[in-house]
């Protein structure tokens, strides 16, 4: 402003009319610097701690609260792993899968078969709410304990961006478009591409399979009556298939639960991608990584010779995906609002 101002004075000195125009530009510039002020808090990031100063002790208190839950139930870092995946690929990483709005309610939908984890983020919510009320989103809690659920798998942590905002939608028809086990590696793919995740995120995120179990029902089809052909998938190891048959048999219980990276379930690690380099995988999803030329270099590249001193680990990779995984279509700002129960509006 006193540049300009000055500047006007110095080549017309002493003209009023000059003098109006110049209020006038001011008063423009002024009026554009507030627009775009107002602009830039809509499109407001996420970033790294966001309730430093609002509420410094969130994290802490959901990490507490994933490490005691984990102390008493084995399987719960894939089903906090999972659940923030669920979250993201439905309109965003927005805490919709935690609303319980009856049966039309997006957590009913058939593409989040199995998910659970929703009573581990109400706890953490509740604790916050007690330091800190209506601060802290249920997504930013979701997004939070899937990172703290891989620490406790022994797997990277990495810091969580945060300022997420609650979404105020939950419909199960829009979840229609989830990934599933029997889609191609390119529909995989394409999928992911719609959400901004390259293929080298397809693969190092479905390598979060390295824990957790999935149920013999996602099985049956790739045990059973495959597709093409019938029977059995046969890019199944010909030495794992009795395994897997006698761990899933045909018409047994579809409840029944299978590790999905053998020999290594409980461990967060690579070994996921040497199974699925070795026709180990237990997924169908997982054994497609192998079958597109693109995505099985991705795959390799983390087993060549020179791979631990050239490049980047899996590690740094995955949580580097989680990041991104993490910014999905995110409500901010003044979007969507902080519930202060996750399970309802
Ligand atoms: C490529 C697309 C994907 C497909 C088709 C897929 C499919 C599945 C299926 C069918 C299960 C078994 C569910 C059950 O029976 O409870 C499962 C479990 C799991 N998924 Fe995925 N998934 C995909 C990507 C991801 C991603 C991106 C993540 C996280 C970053 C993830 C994390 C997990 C975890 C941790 C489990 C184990 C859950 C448990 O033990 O309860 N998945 N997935
Ligand atoms: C759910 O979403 C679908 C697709 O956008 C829409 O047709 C339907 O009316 C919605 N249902 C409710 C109850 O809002």
């Amino acid at each position: 402003f006193l540049f300009i101002f000055f500047s006007f004075l110095y080549i017309f000195p002493f003209q009023e009319f000059i003098f109006i125009v110049l209020i006038l530009k001011m008063a423009l510039i002024f009026f554009i610097l507030i627009l775009s002020h107002l602009v830039g808090m809509s499109h407001a990031q996420l970033k790294v701690g966001f309730y430093g100063k609002t509420c410094p002790e969130a994290e802490n208190i959901v990490t507490n609260v994933v490490r005691q839950v984990a102390a008493s139930t084995q399987n719960i870092a894939p089903v906090l792993l999972r659940l923030h995946f669920h979250d993201c690929f439905v309109q965003g990483c927005d805490g919709s899968i935690l609303l319980e709005n009856g049966e039309i309610g997006e957590r009913h939908a058939f593409g989040h078969q199995g998910v659970q984890g929703f009573d581990v983020i109400e706890r953490a919510k509740q604790e916050i709410e007690k330091v800190c009320p209506g601060i802290v989103s249920c997504a930013d809690i979701v997004a939070l304990a899937a990172r703290d659920a891989v620490v406790v798998a022994n797997g990277p942590s990495y810091e969580v961006e945060t300022g997420r905002r609650d979404g105020l939608i939950s419909n199960l028809t829009l979840a229609a478009n989830m990934p599933d086990v029997s889609e191609s590696i390119q529909i995989l793919k394409a999928k992911f591409s719609q959400k901004g995740l390259s293929e080298k995120d397809l693969v190092v995120l479905s390598a979060a399979h390295t824990i957790g179990t999935t149920a013999c029902f996602f099985m049956t089809q790739r045990l059973y009556d495959f597709v093409p052909g019938g029977g059995s998938d046969p890019s199944i190891d010909p030495s794992f298939l009795p395994e897997l048959m006698a761990a899933c048999p045909r018409n047994g219980d579809v409840n029944a639960r299978l590790s999905m990276d053998r020999g290594s379930s409980e461990e967060f690690d690579n070994n996921i991608l040497q199974n699925v380099r070795s026709g180990f995988a237990v997924l169908r999803s997982d054994a497609s990584l192998y079958e597109d030329v693109d995505t099985r270099n991705i795959v390799d590249s983390y087993f060549g010779i020179f791979s631990p001193f050239l490049g980047t680990s899996f590690e740094d990779d995955f949580a580097n995906a989680m990041v991104k995984m993490g910014r999905i279509d995110v409500l901010t700002g003044k979007q969507g609002k902080i519930r202060s129960v996750c399970s309802t509006f």
